[in-house]
Formats: structure tokens, C-alpha cells, sequence
């Protein structure tokens, strides 16, 4: 059953609406014609482009990053407050933050993140962010919502984190659901899969969310081919690129790429690691380690005779964690995997080693991720991407998530994509997020970095439709029916 809401009314003259809702707080909202919304952690404005293609006007914003700030307020005409957190109390609120229908919020998301500590609210700088936003929908009670944040804040602390939300938005009213959505489902090249929960004051038995489809993708659709050159692609990573294209050119057609990530070092490497680790017999064998045991190192480099610090040198870093005396099955097994591939394919592979010397590249640049199985296998058909992780190599359907890049993580297209292969641009990556034509921070690695926190208008446009349809209060939503005989 919906949740209790309010009753409307509607004066003749300049739309005025009362919204009663149903904790017995009387609201006046003064609509214009549009509903109006409020965009708190606005960053580039994801939300805002969204809302605005819908007919919402944007009446307020928190974004305390000052490049984001100032551009913000360049790019939609609305002042934005800084740190949210100077919102402080009720009353600071009701003055500050004007009367609204609508409130969106992409609150930061590394508390909540795989890739984070995951102290969730417990991280007091930024997972506690969250009572914030509720602090603002209690004291302001727009009719709906929108939070946005990763996906794994459902799974985050055994599904506690979200539980506690649900708890506390129903708790002020609101029915609340929650679902994951990516770009990639509405037709935008790009995978990021992200969390939308969504509420309203009046129920949500009538809202939908948007269909996903299946239709191929292609990173095509977001470039910009007249584009000759933009930041020049180091020599090192240009020269990393190269050896894993020979890589695969060597590699003969009947073979199967694995599909496991490619660990360079490890091969003809046969130091211990199922049963004991490199760390485990440092500390086992205090004065000879490893030498004596007639073992080899990264790339099959001899270890015998070798002091300690330079055993250490030779040995993966994923291999040389102090503490790690036993590694987790998943490590063992691409060990293990990278060894079999190597001792069957040893034949081509060895005079691939000597030809680009890969133990003279940085650790990341030896490992590689083929994520194209199937596909001819030249490298510039693709689109790369340089992860800690290794040398991700991806069909063009779609470009990699965007993340708060390091500018070495931004995407890297082969030449047969882009006509010489070059870095995607911040302009690319923004068609990527469905922000059309806003402006973008000065420089390049401000964009990336706030690219890669947005949030995709196109995604947060079609879920937005539905929920907005018939917003008490606004008039270019349909507002005929009397919101309040609650079903
Ligand atoms: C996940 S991003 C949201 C991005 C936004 N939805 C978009 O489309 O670009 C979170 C944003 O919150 C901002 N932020 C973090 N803590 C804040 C605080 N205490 N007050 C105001 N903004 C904050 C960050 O600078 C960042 O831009």
C-alpha cells in the first residue's frame, strides 16, 4: 500500500500548491511551472542535465570541490553551496535549502566501493554523508527522490548498509525501492553498472522502472573522429602495447586465448606457492630464503646464491606481500594457470621474451587481460585500458567503466578505431556519460577525474520519467488527481 501522502491544492492564479504530507508538515511550494529540483554532490551535473531535459528547474546544489563548484553555476545558472556538512542543523536547512519536489543525491561512494576500505558508515568523512541527505528530506520533504551510488552498497556489510536506508527513508514517509542500471542498457556504450533507489511521498505503487535492452553497442556512437590527436600516449605504454600485440600475433590461430588474466612473470617461474609461499620461507629460512632450494623467480630468473633483498627483486609483487604465508585460492589458481599456459606454449613464447624483454617493464604492463575472445587478434582493433591490474585489451562494443581515472587508466583506442591510437578525450568520455555539450573543467585530468564520479543522464533521464510523472505541486507534471485518498 502506498504510503500515506498529502492533499493539494491548487490556487487560480500563480500555482500556488499547498503539500500537506502525511508526518502532518504543511509545505507551500511556489511553483513556476516547472518542478523544481535540488542537486546535492552535484559534481558535473549528471542529475541536472537529466532533470532539465525532463522540464525540471534546478534550484539549488552542494558540490564543494571549487573547480566543480564554479562550473556548475557556469554551466545551469544556479549557486551551488559548498560543504554540506555546513548545512548543520534543521534550521540552517529549512533557510538554506529552498522548497523543492524533487531531491537527487549521488553521495560519494568509496566507503561503499569493492575498491574501497568499505568502512561504509562508519567512515566519518564521507560514508556518514548519507544521514545528511536524510537529514535534508526530513526537514524539506520533497514528494520524490533520487539517490544514486555503486552496487555494491546493496551487498555492503551483508546488506545491513542498505537495510538501515530503507529503514530510515520509510521511517520519514517515503516508499522506497531500489534497483542497478547501466548505460550500456539504454543504448550508451559504456559498462557501469550503479544503484538508483528512488521514493516518493505518495507510493510507488504505479511507478515502474525502465526496461533494459539488449541491443549491441558500439564506442563508435561517442566519438569524435575528426580529432587527429589529443595528449600524446607515453612511449613506455606505446612500446607495452606493441609487445602484447606481437603477443597475440605470435600466438598460433588454433590456440584459445585464455581467458584468465595473462601474468607474464610467471612464466618459467617456479618458486613455491601452493603449499608455502616466497614470505613463508623468508621467514622459515632466515639466512638463505630461497637459494639452495633450486627454485626460479619472475621470468625463470635464477635465485640460488642470491641474498635475500635480491630474491625479493626477482619474485612477483604479487607474490612478495611480508605476511602473506599463504595465498588465497583465486591467486593460486592464476598462478598455477599462467605456469600450464606457459610450459605448453614455451615454443613461441620464449622468443617473444627475448624480443621485448618484459621484466624491464613496470609490473602492470606484464600482465594481460584479453577480453575479446573470439576476435582477430590485432591489438588495434581494440580498446585498451592500463590497470594495476595489467593491460586490459576490450571489444569496441563498449568503452571501460569510467572510474575517478588516473590519467594513465583513461581509455586508449586502437588505430583502427580512431585512425592512429590516441586517448579517449574528455569530451568523448562526457558523450559517454550522456552530459551533451556542458562545459568541462579546464584541465584535462580535472575532467577525467569528474567523468569518472558522474553520474549517466540518459540512465538517470529514464528512470527519472516515470517517477516523476504526477509530482504534487508541479504543474508540468500531471497533478489533476488529488494525491492523498491513499490507495
Ligand atoms: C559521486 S560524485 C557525484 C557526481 C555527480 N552526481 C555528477 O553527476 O557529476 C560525489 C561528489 O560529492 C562531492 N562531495 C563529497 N563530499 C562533499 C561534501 N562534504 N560537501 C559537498 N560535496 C561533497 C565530491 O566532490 C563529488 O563531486
Amino acid at each position: 500500500m502506498s504510503a500515506p501522502a498529502g492533499k493539494i491544492e491548487h490556487s487560480q492564479s500563480r500555482e500556488l500548491v499547498l503539500w500537506s504530507c502525511g508526518m502532518g508538515r504543511l509545505r507551500v511550494l511556489e511553483s513556476s511551472g516547472a518542478f523544481r529540483f535540488i542537486d546535492l554532490f552535484s559534481g558535473l551535473g549528471g542529475f541536472h542535465v537529466a532533470l532539465q531535459e525532463l522540464g525540471g528547474q534546478g534550484v539549488f546544489a552542494v558540490e564543494w570541490e571549487p573547480t566543480l563548484n564554479a562550473l556548475y553555476r557556469h554551466n545551469f545558472g544556479v549557486e551551488v553551496w559548498s560543504d554540506i556538512n555546513r548545512l548543520k542543523t534543521d534550521e540552517d536547512i529549512d533557510q538554506k535549502v529552498p522548497e523543492h519536489h524533487v531531491l537527487t543525491a549521488g553521495f560519494p561512494c568509496q566507503p561503499f566501493s569493492k575498491a574501497g576500505d568499505q568502512l561504509g558508515f562508519q567512515d566519518t568523512v564521507q560514508g556518514n554523508l548519507f544521514f545528511k541527505v536524510h537529514q535534508i528530506l526530513k526537514v524539506k520533504r520533497p514528494p520524490r527522490f533520487i539517490l544514486e551510488n555503486v552496487p555494491n552498497i546493496l551487498r555492503h556489510d551483508g546488506g545491513r548498509t542498505k537495510d538501515t536506508m530503507f529503514n530510515m527513508l520509510q521511517d520519514l514517509g517515503y516508499a522506497v525501492k531500489v534497483a542497478h542500471f547501466s548505460p550500456h542498457e539504454f543504448g550508451i556504450p559504456q559498462v557501469r553498472d550503479r544503484a538508483y533507489f528512488v521514493g516518493s511521498l505518495d507510493g510507488l505503487d504505479g511507478f515502474e522502472w525502465p526496461e533494459k535492452h539488449k541491443d549491441p553497442t558500439s564506442i563508435s556512437k561517442v566519438l569524435h573522429t575528426s580529432i587527429m590527436s589529443s595528449r600524446p600516449i607515453p612511449d613506455l605504454t606505446l612500446r607495452a602495447i606493441d609487445m602484447w600485440g606481437d603477443f597475440l600475433k605470435r600466438s598460433p590461430s588454433s590456440l584459445k586465448m585464455p581467458s584468465f588474466p595473462i601474468w607474464a612473470m610467471e612464466f618459467g617461474a617456479t618458486y613455491p606457492f601452493e603449499f608455502e609461499t616466497p614470505s613463508a620461507v623468508w621467514e622459515r629460512r632466515r639466512k638463505y630464503g630461497l637459494s639452495g632450494m633450486h627454485v626460479r623467480g619472475s621470468f625463470g630468473f635464477e635465485l640460488d646464491g642470491l641474498p635475500i633483498p635480491e630474491q625479493r627483486a626477482r619474485i612477483p609483487s604479487h607474490s612478495r606481500r611480508q605476511g602473506d604465508v599463504e595465498f588465497p585460492r583465486w591467486k593460486r589458481t592464476f598462478i598455477r594457470q599462467n605456469r600450464e599456459f606457459y610450459r605448453d606454449n614455451a615454443g613461441w613464447i620464449n622468443p617473444w621474451m627475448n624480443q621485448w624483454q618484459p621484466w624491464d617493464f613496470p609490473s602492470s604492463f606484464q600482465k594481460m587481460e584479453w577480453n575479446a575472445q573470439g576476435e582477430e587478434r590485432d591489438i588495434d582493433n581494440f580498446v585498451l585500458q592500463v590497470r594495476a591490474s595489467g593491460v586490459r585489451i576490450k571489444r569496441p562494443t563498449t568503452a571501460p567503466s569510467l572510474i575517478a581515472f588516473t590519467q594513465s587508466q583513461v581509455p586508449i583506442l586502437g588505430a583502427n578505431l580512431a585512425g592512429g591510437r590516441r586517448y579517449m578525450t574528455p569530451r568523448e568520455c562526457a558523450n559517454l556519460q550522456s552530459l551533451g555539450d556542458i562545459s568541462l573543467p579546464e584541465s584535462d585530468l580535472d575532467a577525467y577525474k569528474a567523468l569518472g564520479n558522474a553520474v549517466n543522464a540518459k540512465v538517470v533521464k529514464a528512470i527519472a520519467k516515470p517517477l516523476l510523472f504526477a509530482i504534487p505541486g508541479a504543474t508540468n507534471t500531471r497533478t489533476t488527481r488529488t494525491v492523498g485518498a491513499a490507495s
